[in-house]
């Protein structure tokens, strides 16, 4: 029998406790690597919801410990990463129960994040049918693009994404940009130049995020409810800190009534939120890693470098290995590999980049493959 620990071993106890991957089980986050301001795996700060985070694990009193998955997939992500116990809080869901059935909870909400008009510098406006006979830049297939068109007069400039709409604002291409307000900050720090940004208050243009915990946890989506409610004010001031702001605000009611009754999700903003729409139904875990195998031996062919079902032909390359190389960094190793690639390495072998050859379906694909594949030892 063994007996209680003495001062020592409870002192000895207490320091592994205090080292992630021993006592305490660490807070694992889900966040997307490349939503900035919101989270990105790149730069010196990782953004809102990362530092959003790394305060929630310390108020729970467990290391921190992120997990970076693209949200592209939108419900697909929620699918393959929380609700397959890859992590236990996602973190920048839309704040909308029901989204994934009972199976997800949610606590927040964590930001107000909604479309903005983006202006010139020093411009402003007091109602939107000053847009008329304005060039005005969108998003396709967004909720602004949607409003937009209710409003004759204006010039429509459609991009594929916020950022396109944004810069041709920057380029002087465009008059207005209306869009969802994450990228307006990283826009004007990479055009060197501030923007006039009016919040637009109307049915479908605002929304909350949240946390989305899976069902199966539901005491930590309450702890996590409660804490949030106690850190609005911090939170507020994180999302300045990282440029968020509005400069003005507008009202706009857009949508006939009917519509807006219905009380339809905001189909266009949150990442999350509009591929939820577009993920096929019940393409289930298992489908998607039998597909990122087909891509990784034949369709890419990565198996060229890194041998038939990623049993490399050397250490460096067998990515079996890469949970032992990296631990709880490997998926951060993956996808800076993957869409990066590498061009110094010790055998003097190329790494070639994908960022531009494969989409991030693909690349998730085989992530969500090669995490079945991991060995221990
Ligand atoms: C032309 C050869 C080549 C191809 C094709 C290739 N890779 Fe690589 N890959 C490499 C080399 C070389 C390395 C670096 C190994 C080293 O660090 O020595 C590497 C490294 C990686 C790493 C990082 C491994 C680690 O442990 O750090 C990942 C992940 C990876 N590759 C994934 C892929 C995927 C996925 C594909 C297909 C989409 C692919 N590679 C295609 C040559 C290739």
């Amino acid at each position: 029998m063994r007996r209680l620990p003495t001062l020592a071993t409870a002192a000895a106890l207490a320091l592994l406790a205090a080292r992630p991957g021993t006592a305490a089980e660490p807070l694992r986050v889900c966040l997307d690597p490349g939503t900035p301001p919101l989270s990105m795996i790149r730069g010196e700060r990782h953004g809102i919801y990362y530092e959003v985070g790394e305060r929630l694990a310390a108020a729970l009193g467990r290391p921190f410990q992120v997990y970076w998955w693209p949200t592209d997939l939108g419900k697909r992500a929620i699918r393959l990463t929380l609700l397959a116990d890859r992590c236990d809080v996602m973190l920048g869901v839309p704040n909308v129960k029901g989204l994934m059935g009972p199976r997800l909870l949610v606590a927040g909400p964590l930001l107000e994040l909604g479309y903005v008009l983006v202006l010139p510098e020093g411009a402003s406006l007091a109602a939107v049918e000053e847009l008329r006979g304005k060039r005005v830049a969108v998003a396709f297939n967004s909720e602004a693009q949607n409003a937009l068109a209710t409003l004759d007069g204006v010039v429509p400039m459609t991009f594929r994404e916020p950022e396109q709409a944004l810069r041709a604002l920057a380029a002087g291409e465009a008059d207005a940009a209306f869009v969802w307000e994450a990228p307006v900050p990283w826009i004007e720090r990479e055009a060197g130049r501030r923007f006039s940004v009016i919040a637009v208050d109307g049915p479908r243009l605002r929304w909350q995020s949240a946390a989305g915990v899976a069902r199966a946890n539901k005491p930590l989506r309450d702890r996590l409810d409660e804490i949030l409610q106690g850190m609005r004010a911090e939170i507020a001031a994180i999302a300045r800190d990282y440029g968020l702001r509005y400069d003005g605000r507008i009202a706009w009611s857009w949508l006939p009534a009917t519509a807006e009754q219905r009380g339809e999700l905001p189909l266009g903003p949150s990442p999350i939120v509009r591929v939820a729409a577009e993920a096929p139904a019940g393409a289930d875990g298992q489908a998607i890693a039998e597909r990122g195998r087909d891509l990784f031996n034949s369709v890419l062919g990565c198996a060229h470098c890194h041998g038939p079902d990623a049993v490399g032909p050397d250490k460096a390359r067998d990515l079996r290995r890469m949970k032992i190389r990296y631990r709880t960094g490997w998926t951060d190793a993956y996808w800076e590999a993957v869409l990066e690639g590498r061009l110094q390495t010790r055998s003097g072998l190329v790494m070639p980049a994908w960022k531009d050859t494969a989409s991030r379906e693909e690349l998730e694909a085989i992530l969500a493959w090669l995490t079945d594949l991991q060995l221990s030892r």
